[in-house]
This record gives C-alpha cells, sequence and structure tokens, in this order.
C-alpha cells in the first residue's frame, strides 16, 4: 500500500513515522513545499527502519506529485497552525487555499485515492477537500476526534489512575470548543465511566478536552504534533490495513442523526473503502442538542469558506 503526506511540518512528519513505525505502507511519500525539508525528514525516518525494525520505505519530494501517483491513502497537513491567542477558524482563508491546491494536485496523479484531511479549522477543510477532490464522501475524511477522544481518555485515565489501553470513548460534533464527549458511552473496559467518577469530575475533564488544543498552545506556541500525528496514522493504518476500526471521523452528513450537507464528527467503521459505515448512536435530547449546537458552529463556517468563493 502507498500513502502520501503532504506537509513535512511537526504534524505530517510525526504521522510519516507512526505509519513506518507500524509498517503500515510498504511506500510512503513526504512532500512539502520547503525545499529539502520533506527529503531529509524521510530520509532521516528511513535511516530508523534498521533500528526501529521497519520496511516501510519513505521518501521525500518537494512538491513533487507524479512521485505520489497511485496513493492508497494521502494525508494532508499541508498549513499554518496556531499561534497563541488565534482560534483554528482564524486558519480558514490562507488553508482554505492550501488544501485546495494541495488536492487538486494529488487527485491528478491518484484519482481513486482516500483522503485524510488534518489542517485546521478541520472540519471546513474536510470540506474544502471535498469541494476539490470530486470523490464520494466516504473518502474525503477529517481527523479530529481521534485526537479529541485521545486526550479525553488520556484525561480519564489519569484521574482513575488506571491504563489509557482500558479507556473506551466516543465523542462527536466538530474540532473546537463545542466538541461533544459523551461520557454516556464511555467506559474503562466495558464498566460505564458514570459509575467510577462524579459528575463532577467528568465534567471537569470534558471541559479540559474541549480546550485540550488550546492548552498545549499556551505551552508552546503552536500546535501539538505527537499525538495529532499519531491519530491520523491510526486512520491510515485502518484503511492500509482494511482493519474496520471503530473510530470518530469527520465526514459528510447527508441525514444521519437529523443533519445534511455538513462535515462534523460520527463514529464510523473505517477499512479499505475509507468510511465503510456510520454508526448511529441513540443520543439523548441533551446530548442531541450539544451536537446540533456543534453542527450549527461548523455550518456559519462552512458558510464562511463559501463566501469567500475559494471552492
Ligand atoms: P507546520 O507549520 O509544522 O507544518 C506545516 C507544513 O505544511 C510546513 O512544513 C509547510 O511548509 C507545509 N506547507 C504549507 N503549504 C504547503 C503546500 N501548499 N504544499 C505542501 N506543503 C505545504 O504545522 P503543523 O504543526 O504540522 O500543523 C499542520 C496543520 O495541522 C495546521 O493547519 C494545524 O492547525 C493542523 N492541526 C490539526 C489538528 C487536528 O486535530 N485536525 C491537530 C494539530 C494540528
Ligand atoms: C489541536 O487540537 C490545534 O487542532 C489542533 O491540537
Amino acid at each position: 500500500m502507498k500513502v502520501t503526506v503532504v506537509g513535512a511540518g511537526n504534524v505530517g512528519a510525526t504521522c510519516a513515522d507512526v505509519i513506518a513505525q507500524k509498517d503500515a505502507a510498504s511506500d510512503l511519500i513526504l512532500l512539502d513545499i520547503k525545499e529539502g525539508l520533506a527529503e531529509g525528514k524521510a530520509l532521516d525516518i528511513f535511516q530508523s527502519a534498521p533500528i526501529n525494525r521497519f520496511n516501510t520505505r519513505a521518501v521525500g519530494v518537494t512538491n513533487d506529485y507524479e512521485a505520489t501517483k497511485g496513493s492508497d491513502v494521502v494525508v494532508i497537513t499541508s498549513g499554518l497552525p496556531r499561534k497563541p491567542g488565534m482560534s483554528r477558524d482564524d486558519l480558514i482563508e490562507v488553508n482554505a487555499d492550501i488544501v485546495k491546491t494541495v488536492t487538486e494536485n494529488i487527485i491528478k496523479y491518484s484519482p481513486n485515492t482516500t483522503i485524510i484531511v488534518v489542517s485546521n479549522p478541520l472540519d471546513v477543510m474536510t470540506y474544502q477537500a471535498y469541494a476539490s477532490a470530486n470523490l464520494p464522501r466516504t473518502k474525503v475524511i477529517g481527523m479530529a476526534g481521534v485526537l479529541d477522544t485521545g486526550r479525553y481518555r488520556a484525561f480519564l485515565s489519569q484521574e482513575l489512575n488506571v491504563s489509557p489501553k482500558d479507556i473506551q470513548a466516543i465523542l462527536m460534533g466538530g474540532h473546537g470548543d463545542t466538541m461533544v464527549p459523551l461520557p454516556n458511552y464511555t467506559t474503562v473496559c466495558g464498566i460505564p465511566v458514570t459509575q467510577l467518577l462524579s459528575k463532577e469530575k467528568i465534567d471537569a475533564i470534558v471541559e479540559r478536552t474541549k480546550f485540550g488544543g488550546g492548552e498545549i498552545v499556551k505551552l508552546m506556541g503552536t500546535s501539538a504534533w505527537y499525538a495529532p500525528g499519531s491519530a491520523a496514522a491510526r486512520m491510515a493504518e485502518a484503511i492500509t490495513r482494511n482493519q474496520r476500526r471503530v473510530l470518530p471521523c469527520c465526514v459528510k452528513l447527508e441525514g444521519e442523526y437529523g443533519l445534511k450537507d455538513v462535515f462534523v464528527g460520527v463514529p464510523v467503521v473505517l477499512g479499505k473503502s475509507g468510511v465503510e459505515k456510520i454508526i448511529e448512536l441513540k443520543l439523548n435530547d441533551a446530548e442531541m442538542e450539544l451536537l446540533n449546537n456543534s453542527a450549527d458552529a461548523v455550518k456559519d463556517m462552512m458558510d464562511a469558506l463559501d463566501k469567500m468563493g475559494k471552492n
């Protein structure tokens, strides 16, 4: 299987490294516009192959889309990251141009690929990639929920003092402050988390999760990359290995959850064809209201993008 990662910055290089370490692709192309950056990072990753014991061939290129020809999966991480004081939405205009150009170039050489979008603002950039790719909605997927549930599960494991591996959770909605973590669908090895932690403790963790990206931006002056890169690699692996993983991903809804023509995070089955199925959970009225609010916030940003006339 061939995977291309566009953007060899913090998230893209991490994603490429994790894909290689998992041996989740036979061929891995890392592409950036900065001369030499992708070549250098891919060479470095390849030189770790004998040490970390993987077969993936990592090759870096500068804006050479011919090298990406026949990619089964393309991860788009190119774009500006947040700086302190910026919201993800502040990035919309500049990143929409980048995602549009990148998607059009990718599709020229890999017309049947599956695209995983990482660039922010995530839900709107997934919309942009979908508009530029002319692929079915099952093949243009945004990465946010895997990262956001990662944060939520990590915080829960810290509070409960148990292994993060034993926390299962789902989270819905957009990748922003309106995201909707779902304590009713959160378990510790099958035990409902609501039996193990008070409502106050869970609420505090939900709040910390919603602002988890901003917490890191404040600490480092730029946004996170280890968890985001790993999350995108996890999704790529689900596709290249046809794992049929149940993961929260951003997809275009066409009536599911009563929502139409909006890109938001929902639980899906991810396998060789991309989104194999969208899972419709039973949500109570309060959860449904939160999801609707989150979808409205995304829709506003999609409308803003439409008004810019980019897509
Ligand atoms: P970065 O600045 O480290 O890397 C971005 C790379 O994209 C740079 O190397 C740049 O040269 C490259 N690039 C820019 N325009 C390009 C083009 N037209 N073609 C190819 N490459 C191009 O940024 P970082 O930290 O890797 O973040 C990347 C994006 O991912 C940002 O938009 C950030 O907000 C987003 N992000 C999204 C997350 C999510 O949960 N969806 C989580 C973390 C970051
Ligand atoms: C994050 O959540 C900024 O979207 C990025 O870390």
